[in-house]
C-alpha cells in the first residue's frame, strides 16, 4: 500500500512570524503522530524559506501552492519552478480551483506547470474537481476525465508514478461540506482509471488525495475510504490541534 500523504495548503494565510508560531505548536505534535504517513507544508511564497528551515531534518516534505511554467523571463509577479527547488521544495500545487476560478488558469497552463515542476526535479500535486453545477448536472466524471487527460498530457513517462493528484470537489472547498466516502471512491476510480488510459501501469502506484473541508471529525472515514490515499487540507490545516489529529487519522 502506498505510504499515504496529508498536504496541509495555508493558502494566503501566514505572516513570517504566524508560520514560526504555528510550527513551534505543530512539531511537536506531529513528531509523536505520524509514523507511517508523509506529511506536507504548502505555506505561502514568503514563508517557504522560514518554514523549509524549520522543518528541515524533520521528514516534513516542504510544498508551494503555485508556479509559473516558464523558466525565467518578463513574468512579472510570478515564481519559476527552479526558483522553489533551490529552496528545497518537494511538491507544488497545480490547478487548484481558486487558481482556476479566479485566476482563469486553464487545463493547458495547468498541464505547462506541472511539466515544469517534474522539469525542475519536482512533484506536481494535480488538483481536480467537479463544481456543484457539474455534479447536479451528472458531468462529473467527463469533468475529472477531462481534466486529468489535459493535466498530465505534458508529464515525462518515467516520472509519471510519483504523481499525486488531489481530487477536490469544488463545492466542498471551504464550505463545511465534504464528498461522502463513497462519493471520494467513486471519483477516485475514475481518476484512476483515466491515469491507466495516460500513463499506464504507473498509474497503480499515483497517490490520488480527497481535499475539501477535511476535519479531524470526517478525515478518519474520508482517508480510509477504498482508493483515498492522503488529504489534501485548507482551513484545518491552519490550527495545530486539527492538522495533527488528522495526520493521526491517516494512519
Ligand atoms: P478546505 O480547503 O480544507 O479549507 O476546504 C481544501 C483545499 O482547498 O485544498
Amino acid at each position: 500500500m502506498a505510504t499515504p500523504l496529508v498536504a496541509g495548503n495555508w493558502k494566503m494565510n501566514g505572516t513570517e512570524e504566524e508560520a514560526r508560531a504555528l510550527l513551534d505548536d505543530l512539531l511537536p505534535r506531529l513528531a509523536a503522530d505520524r509514523a507511517g504517513v508523509e506529511v506536507a507544508l504548502a505555506p505561502p511564497f514568503t514563508a517557504l524559506r522560514t518554514v523549509g528551515e524549520r522543518i528541515r531534518g524533520s521528514g516534513i516534505a516542504l510544498a508551494a501552492q503555485s508556479v509559473h511554467s516558464a523558466t525565467h523571463g518578463a513574468y512579472t509577479g510570478e515564481i519559476s519552478a527552479g526558483m522553489l527547488a533551490s529552496l528545497g521544495v518537494r511538491y507544488v500545487i497545480v490547478g487548484h480551483s481558486e487558481r482556476r476560478r479566479l485566476f482563469h488558469e486553464t487545463d493547458a497552463d495547468v498541464a505547462a506547470r506541472a511539466a515544469a515542476v517534474f522539469q525542475a526535479g519536482m512533484v506536481p500535486i494535480l488538483c481536480v474537481g467537479e463544481q456543484e453545477s457539474e455534479r447536479m448536472a451528472g458531468t462529473t466524471v467527463d469533468v475529472l476525465r477531462r481534466q486529468i487527460t489535459a493535466g498530465t498530457a505534458r508529464i515525462p513517462q518515467a516520472r509519471a508514478e510519483t504523481l499525486v493528484v488531489a481530487y477536490e470537489p469544488v463545492w466542498a472547498i471551504g464550505t463545511g461540506r465534504t464528498a461522502s466516502p463513497a462519493q471520494a471512491s467513486e471519483a477516485h476510480q475514475v481518476i484512476r482509471g483515466t491515469l491507466t488510459e495516460t500513463a499506464g501501469d504507473a498509474a497503480g502506484a499515483v497517490r490520488i488525495l480527497y481535499g475539501g473541508s477535511v476535519t479531524p471529525a470526517s478525515a478518519g472515514s474520508l482517508l480510509h475510504a477504498p482508493g483515498v490515499d492522503g488529504a489534501l487540507v485548507g482551513g484545518a490545516s491552519l490550527a495545530a490541534e486539527s492538522f495533527a489529529a488528522i495526520v493521526a487519522a491517516a494512519r
